[in-house]
């Protein structure tokens, strides 16, 4: 008997899971591959984890998230950009980033509509976009790594309906502007676009950057939907807990269709973070891990660029170096990730994975691994290379 899944036919496996997979087990690898900070969970979110647990928050929760959990979210975005967010209808919990990037896209995409991303871009996107019955349309970049606006204006047409943002960017570490972002929303404005912006590395910027929430951009919160994650802020990528934020009536949908997909987010998950985030020590978590990302930072850029034909950018946030690989002996990304697997046992994602133009870089995510680890990659490296 056969059954016939051809709907997916137009979906590429994960190539970063592939080489996480491959990975594993293999002796003396150095993972520079999966976007998953290495950092121990701090210990009092553990234990208030263990905790709820004991005081039996074992049952179904509100589909919208857990009320406490929602009101401190809220009171973060107040405290942090000065945005009020309906804790009530403007709030919700959902499985990952990923739960409501999906369902977002799934409510407000019809068959045949585009939407817009960048080139490159987080790998997921262009994924559920097809999986949504969209149509991918890739925003040009700037040699810098931000988007391209005027040869973005180009793309739009009349089935345009979503524009996705994700600053501090995966995989580039770019940042945008307020003035810049505000240029896209503006083109949102134009053309009644719907806004995605994907913000979850907020806390992961450097040198006293501080993020540009877009839903704080004059005429952007009409039209954003603000997807975010613990997953990176308190090291728990496994724990699948997200949440967004956006207005109530663009909420409304997205919650109907989260209900069914999921019912609620785990429950003893979702009281172990409101009861950490309204602790001094969940603030002095994200300043350690900032000034550990920026001290691998600093080490892994001055490595990449020691290397003879690398050219790395130094990025504004996230966890990841986005280096020019073209001037090398492997001049092709998968080419490159490959011998640097075979003949360095280090992985590093081909550019390829993040975007049809991305041939001469690849991806290192330097969450994944400290400093010592790093440079004996970048010394690996230099060996092949
Ligand atoms: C840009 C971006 N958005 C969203 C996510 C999803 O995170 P999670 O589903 O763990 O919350 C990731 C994870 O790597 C990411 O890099």
């Amino acid at each position: 008997m056969k059954f016939s899944a051809e709907k997916l036919d137009e979906i590429e496996p994960s190539g970063i899971r592939e080489l996480f997979a491959k990975a594993q087990g293999i002796e003396n690898v150095i993972s520079l591959g999966i976007g998953a900070p290495d950092i121990t969970t701090p210990i009092g979110l553990k234990e208030a984890l263990k905790q709820a647990v004991d005081d039996d928050y074992n049952n179904y929760d509100q589909s919208i998230g857990n009320l406490e959990l929602r009101e401190a979210i809220a009171e973060k975005y107040k405290e942090y950009y000065g945005i009020e967010y309906d804790s009530s209808e403007g709030v919700i919990v959902t499985t990952g980033g990923v739960e409501l990037i999906y369902v977002a896209l799934q409510t407000y995409l019809k068959p045949g509509e585009e939407v817009l991303h960048q080139d490159p871009c987080f790998l997921t996107y262009p994924r559920q976009v097809v999986l949504a019955g969209g149509k991918m349309v890739w925003m040009p970049s700037t040699p810098d790594f931000k988007i391209d606006i005027e040869k973005t204006k180009e793309k739009i047409t009349d089935k345009t309906r979503i524009m996705i943002l994700n600053f501090p960017s995966n995989p580039t570490g770019a940042v945008m502007t307020r003035q810049e972002l505000k240029a896209l929303v503006d083109m949102a404005e134009d053309h009644n676009l719907l806004i995605l912006s994907d913000e979850v590395y907020e806390h992961i910027i450097f040198n006293g950057n501080k993020h540009v929430h877009v839903g704080s951009i004059d005429n952007a919160y009409e039209r954003t939907i603000t997807v975010n994650t613990f997953s990176k802020t308190y090291a728990i990528p496994g724990w699948r807990m997200g949440f967004g934020v956006t207005t109530p009536e663009i909420l409304k949908p997205i919650l109907k269709y989260h209900t069914y997909v999921v019912a609620n987010s785990t429950t003893p998950t979702q009281v172990a973070l409101a009861n950490y985030m309204q602790r001094k020590e969940s603030e002095d978590f994200i300043k350690y891990i900032r000034n550990e990302f920026q001290k691998r930072r600093d080490v892994i850029v001055e490595g990449f660029n020691s290397i003879e034909g690398i050219s790395c950018q130094k990025p504004v946030g996230s966890f990841y170096c986005y280096p020019d690989i073209s001037q090398t002996k492997y001049p092709n990304c998968e080419e490159f990730s490959e011998k640097a697997f075979k003949d360095a046992r280090v992985v590093l994602v081909p550019g390829l994975e993040f975007g049809p133009s991305q041939t001469p870089y690849i991806r290192a995510s330097f969450g994944s691994a400290g400093v010592e680890q790093i440079q004996e990659v970048i010394e690996r490296l230099n060996k092949i290379l």
